[in-house]
């Protein structure tokens, strides 16, 4: 599948609110329960770009939504500004074609040019296919937290990982 790496725009909300909601639905990888709206997504997006964090979108070669990644900030205080936490979603129907990892690398490369030095994902520790992801990215595994979490009348573990960028100061 041909696919090209892009900042999102208005025009991408409504794929992007779809792959949100299908994952808040059907999957463990992001422990809301609650569906969001439209506005709900529009006000992510603007918050993140004001802040100079990227949104990126893969368009399909007919311009539809397949998949989406960004980073924000990982804890408020200030000695942490050079860290961020990502995530990467995509779309059901398209898992499995190298997306995620094409828009990790965009993303990773998005996250050195603005000389961030770590990235942090927060994995739920069954979800196999991401931690694989991040392994072959040079992630590594710092942290394991049990049952921090519940979803589907389950508890979650939570497993962290890192990818040290390499800004010096
Ligand atoms: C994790 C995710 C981003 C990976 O993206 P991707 O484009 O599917 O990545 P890849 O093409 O490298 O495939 C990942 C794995 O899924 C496998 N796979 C193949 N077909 C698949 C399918 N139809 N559905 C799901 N996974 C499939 C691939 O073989 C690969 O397995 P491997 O790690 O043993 O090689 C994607 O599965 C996803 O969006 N999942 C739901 C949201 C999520 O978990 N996000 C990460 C939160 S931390």
């Amino acid at each position: 599948m041909s696919f090209d790496i892009v900042n999102a725009g208005e025009a991408d909300l409504p794929g992007i609110l779809a792959i949100y909601n299908d994952a808040v639905q059907h999957t463990t990888a992001i422990w809301n329960e609650t569906l969001v709206d439209l506005a709900n997504r529009r006000a992510w997006l603007v918050e993140r770009t004001a802040a100079g964090f990227p949104v990126l979108v893969a368009h399909d070669a007919a311009g539809e939504v397949v998949g989406y990644a960004s980073y924000g900030t990982w804890r408020t205080i200030e000695g942490f500004r050079q860290t961020v936490e990502h995530s990467v979603y995509v779309r059901a129907d398209q898992r499995g074609q190298g997306l995620g990892p094409a828009l990790m690398q965009a993303l990773i490369e998005r996250a050195r040019a603005a000389n961030l030095h770590v990235m942090v994902a927060a994995i739920e520790s069954e979800n196999t296919a991401s931690i694989r992801l991040h392994q072959r990215l040079g992630f590594i595994t710092t942290g394991q937290m049990p049952q921090v979490g519940r979803k589907f009348g389950r508890w979650l573990d939570l497993t962290f990982m890192q990818l040290i960028l390499g800004a010096k100061e």
